[in-house]
């Protein structure tokens, strides 16, 4: 009932060249292409913020999805400025709201899909009164913050689990994702996959974008 996506993360690539790397990625056969925003607060790193993704939709035209992973504080500050920025989806963490059902419907109204995260240390009980008001779930597969970590097999009961009460929900693992783990994710449901390191710094990214892609839908 669902499709298999692959968004590479440009977070570990060469970030002078932003443009040109997600012009790449695209090239590849990358699905989409998911943005990481951190803010320094609710992660302990920073990355950037809507004026590169304004720039990086006229860089990269109308069509490229851009899944924005927002590792910020306080979500709610962000929405209508990704939205015209050309932000397709919002995905912010469970962690940084008091009022998940009030930013969902900010989301809405702003015109992007909702995504909604949860980090390793939060159970999926606590994703799910919202699964059916939601576009996708993001399940951590690492504590986020940066690129390059070792992915978190014990994380994948969060994945069958909603994949077994949600069977049309898009489901998202993010972190340390590569040919070594995808069949991991795969077998557990998640269809949209992030992959940071293992595509961006892979000498053949088309090959590991389409290995990554013909897992899920085996
Ligand atoms: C981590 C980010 C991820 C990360 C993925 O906080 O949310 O998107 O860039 O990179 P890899 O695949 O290298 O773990
Ligand atoms: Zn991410």
């Amino acid at each position: 009932a669902y499709t298999a996506k692959v968004g590479p993360s440009i977070l570990s690539s060469d970030l002078s060249q932003l443009g040109r790397e997600c012009e790449r990625m695209m090239e590849c056969g990358a699905d989409y292409l998911h943005l990481d925003v951190m803010d320094g607060h609710f992660v302990p790193n920073i990355t950037f913020g809507h004026p590169m993704v304004e720039c990086l939709r006229r860089c990269i035209g109308p069509d490229p999805f851009f899944d924005m992973h927002m590792m910020v504080s306080r979500p709610e500050q962000w929405v209508k400025p990704m939205a015209a920025a050309g932000a397709n989806q919002y995905t912010f963490h469970l962690e940084a709201t008091t009022n998940p059902g009030n930013l969902i419907k900010e989301i809405r109204e702003s015109g992007m899909k909702v995504g909604l995260a949860i980090k390793p240390g939060t159970t999926v009980e606590e994703l799910a009164p919202w699964a059916g008001q939601i576009d996708m779930a993001l399940v951590m597969t690492v504590e986020p913050g940066f690129g390059g970590q070792k992915f978190m097999e014990d994380m994948m009961p969060k994945v069958s689990w909603l994949r077994s009460q949600f069977p049309s929900l898009d489901i998202e693992v993010d972190g340390g994702v590569g040919p070594d783990s995808i069949h991991r994710c795969a077998e557990a449901g998640a269809n949209m996959i992030v992959s940071g390191s293992a595509v961006v710094s892979s000498d053949d990214p088309r090959s590991v974008i389409a290995l990554l892609k013909n897992a899920v839908i085996e």
